[in-house]
């Protein structure tokens, strides 16, 4: 049984991607620093597949301990999800944000390096495109100046794994993810928060389950259909699925290069206020919500071309947004 390191997998992302992998057949094991998790994850997971993942409750900046979990155990990959990851927080803090973000990526890749495992796929984003010129978005539209530190350490970061794969063993695949939504259909594992959600779908459950007075939509005079912002809402386990496809090929050596990047979104947009319309229908909840100013660094519109994840990864994003939203909302009535 391939074993395989997935990073971060107590997160929101990470979580519904070992019970991927688990379903497939791979062994796993996991590294968190639960500075945005928390261990009771560990046996939600366990609880889906009956598996129990190994942990490893490491901080990725700690060179040693990286150095000895390599050494004690032979992985055949790594899926790299841990990271900071919020954008408004990044702003305000960017030197924390760069020595965790890339000194966890340089140090895993040291290491992999020296103890030759060559299959790493990335967690990036959509945020490197900034607002494209064009829509839908492809992978070869420019990466434009980074909005925030966060979004500047997903480009730093593929740039650092593309240099790395020149000069290495080391295969790569950088995954961009547009808007993972949702959760697992058991509602045992999902998206956590800590404190006030930053994103939009927390903080529509949060306000349907009364825990937030009322949702404010930031911005109603985008040049949209219906003035609010428009982005590429997807199924988180479509988005777990995808990893499991892209280590296959890094696996089977069917990668073209040694660095790839493939955009992970439904190729779909909807607005905030579709998203609301949405929620509404398949929840029958009705949602309090109010229109105020644009949030700073927003963008107006991003939807994914997902040709290349399509035709070349051979991934498509099977569920619905209606699945999506009402998967977020049974796994809120859970909290
Ligand atoms: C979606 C839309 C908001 C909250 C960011 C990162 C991206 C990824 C996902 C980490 C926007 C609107 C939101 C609210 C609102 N993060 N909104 N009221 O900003 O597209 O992407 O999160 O990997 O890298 O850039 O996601 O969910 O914050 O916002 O109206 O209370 O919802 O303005 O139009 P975003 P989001």
């Amino acid at each position: 049984m391939k074993k395989i390191l997935v990073t971060g997998g107590l997160g929101f992302i990470g979580s519904h991607t070992v019970v991927e992998l688990q379903n497939e057949g791979f062994e796993v094991l996991i590294i968190d620093d639960l500075s945005n998790s928390t261990i009771e994850v560990l046996d939600k997971i366990t609880s889906i597949t009956t598996i129990k993942p190994s942990y490893f409750n490491i901080d990725l900046k700690d060179k040693v301990a990286v150095q000895k979990f390599f050494k004690e155990n032979k992985v055949a990959g790594v899926i790299h999800f841990a990271a900071s990851k919020a954008v408004g927080e990044s702003v305000e803090r960017p030197l924390e944000y760069y020595e965790n973000n890339i000194g966890s990526l340089v140090y895993l890749l040291k290491e992999m390096k020296a103890n030759l495992v060559n299959n790493f796929i990335f967690s990036s984003s959509c945020t490197v495109y900034g607002q494209a010129d064009e829509l839908p978005i492809t992978e070869n539209a420019s990466v434009k100046p980074a909005e925030s530190p966060y979004g500047n350490t997903k480009k730093i970061g593929e740039e650092i794994i593309k240099d790395t794969t020149k000069v290495s063993e080391i295969t790569a695949i950088a995954l961009r993810y547009f808007n993972p939504i949702g959760a697992h259909k058991s509602a045992k594992i999902g998206e956590l928060p800590i404190g006030v959600p930053q994103n939009l779908i927390p903080f529509v459950t949060q306000t349907a389950a009364g825990i937030r007075k009322e949702l404010s939509v930031f911005g109603s005079d985008y040049p949209t259909s219906d003035g609010t912002a428009v982005r590429d809402y997807l199924h988180v386990v479509d988005l777990a699925k995808a990893h499991i496809v892209a280590l296959r090929r890094l696996l089977s050596n069917n990668n073209k290069t040694s660095f790839e990047v493939f955009n992970i979104g439904t190729g779909r947009g909807n607005s905030v206020l579709e998203i609301i319309k949405s929620f509404e229908k398949v929840t029958g909840k009705k949602l309090n919500y109010k229109l105020v100013d644009r949030r700073e660094g927003d963008i107006t519109a991003a939807y994914a071309d997902t040709t290349l994840a399509n035709n070349e990864l051979g991934w498509k994003a099977e569920l619905t947004l209606d699945e999506a939203l009402l998967s977020a909302w049974n796994w809120q009535q859970t909290l």
